[in-house]
């Protein structure tokens, strides 16, 4: 089975997540990703959060996989020279270091058109154009300055960050989707161009239910929030709690066994349309004959009430009993699943979704998979390279540079 994105060459000068993750996904899809990397240091996150002493991390090995890493100095004289030649050679370039990094090793964007002008130069940045531009973001910046953290948290509490990487990783997946818009432009185009993805803009994105009710909350409580109709409202969509973000409620209910099991937890939405299966099944089915429950309007002020019901029931049960219970009467629900549990679910290594891959150097690791399916193009998952594992390779097959060329650039210290 071909690859979707065979035949696309990509230089990479992605590091740390939010462009390892954009290029990671590309080369599921078959690209060829050669990954730039500073001779000698690599990728900061080789070193860091390391679990085995001089083996690259998992925090580099999950985000670099089925590319080929290549070191070189594009500041040095014969460095630019074979950056040059990779930016002849290559389809898309990716890259995102703090603002302006990329000019001042001597490549702005339009030296880079005028080397190539077929390719496609896409950069995450922190912030898009304005005040903020030229400031270095993290994730959590990316989360606090795009509304995820005003809006993440109990009633009450804190501004909360949540776990899953939306800034680094959410913005990743926005840029390749320019990417591939910028190909699929350049099929009639002709020409490449400039594609930025900022990472507070891919959080807003994500957030864009919380600026619907930041304009709801101009006509009145928000009625499907803890706050309603009881607590207040002040100018700004405040923090929800579990609070489901949609039309129908949802809370998340104690299960058996949640004294001493942090996971023992289950999502439940109460959707309208099979609430008088879930009312029988928790043991209420007078509910559905009370005008005071049966309606989803009627029942807008007591979801307090009602949740703490349906926990009466959920509590004496195990959360995958609980969800074999309620899957069948359509009710939607999610037991709370701990990484422990993921990494050990067989129907997600049956998919692909959780993959064990061999290392040289630090043995069989897991990764996760291309989350994106494609029923005619294969997505094998190959580890993550070896600090310029391919270098003399990528230089004399693709770049079609000598052996006496390889050496005179390792002597000037370009690779
Ligand atoms: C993530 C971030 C905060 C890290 O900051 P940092 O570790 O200080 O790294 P920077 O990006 O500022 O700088 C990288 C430097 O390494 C240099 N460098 C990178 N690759 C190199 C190579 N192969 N050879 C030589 N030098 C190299 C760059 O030229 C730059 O040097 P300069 O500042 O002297 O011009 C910053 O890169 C950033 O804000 N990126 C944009 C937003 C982003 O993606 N953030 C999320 C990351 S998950």
């Amino acid at each position: 089975m071909s690859k979707a994105l065979e035949g696309v060459r990509i230089l990479d000068m992605t590091h740390v997540q939010s462009g390892p993750t954009c290029t990671q996904i590309l080369a599921w899809f078959g690209a060829d990703v050669i990954k730039i990397e500073r001779p000698g240091i690599g990728d900061i996150t080789r070193g860091q959060l390391r679990d085995i002493p001089d083996v690259d991390s998992l925090y580099f090995t999950m985000l670099n996989a089925n590319k080929r890493s290549v070191t070189l100095n594009p500041k040095t004289e014969a460095g630019k020279r074979i950056f040059t030649r990779l930016i002849e050679e290559c389809d898309v370039m990716v890259e995102n270091f703090a603002p302006g990094a990329i000019d001042r090793m001597g490549f702005p964007w339009e030296k880079i058109q005028e080397i190539n002008p077929r390719i496609i130069y896409a950069s995450v940045d922190g912030f898009g154009p304005g005040p903020y531009q030229d400031c270095k973001v993290y994730e959590n910046v990316a989360q606090c300055t795009g509304g995820a953290a005003s809006t993440t948290g109990q009633v009450g509490g804190v501004p909360t960050v949540t776990g899953a990487q939306i800034g680094d990783s959410g913005t990743g997946i926005h840029l390749v989707a320019g990417i591939l818009a910028a190909l699929y432009h350049r099929t009639h185009s002709g020409r490449g161009q400039r594609v930025t993805c900022a990472m507070q803009d891919s959080v807003i994105n994500l957030c864009r239910v919380k600026m619907r009710d930041q304009q709801r909350l101009t006509h009145g409580p928000l009625s499907e929030y803890p706050q309603y109709p009881h607590g207040e409202f002040g100018d700004a969509v405040p923090r929800a709690g579990n609070a489901s973000g949609g039309g129908q409620p949802g809370w998340i209910v104690k299960c058996k066994g949640w004294e001493t099991d942090p996971d023992a937890y289950i999502y439940v939405i109460t959707q309208a349309r099979v609430f008088s299966d879930l009312a029988e099944a928790i043991g209420r089915p007078e509910w559905n004959a009370d005008p005071e429950w049966k309606t989803a309007d009627a029942r807008l002020d007591k979801i307090d009430e009602m949740f703490s019901e349906i926990e009466k029931w959920t509590v004496s049960k195990d959360k995958m009993e609980v969800m074999n219970i309620l899957n069948p009467l359509n009710v939607p629900c999610g037991p709370i699943l701990s990484m422990k549990e993921i990494a050990e679910e067989p129907s997600l290594r049956e998919t692909g979704t959780i993959v064990e891959v061999d290392h040289p150097e630090r043995g069989k690791y897991l990764t996760i998979g291309n989350p994106i399916k494609l029923s005619d193009s294969a997505a094998d998952v190959r580890r993550s390279p070896l600090l310029g594992e391919h270098t003399v390779e990528i230089l004399k097959d693709v770049l079609g540079m000598s052996d006496d060329d390889v050496a005179d650039a390792r002597e000037q210290g370009a690779i």
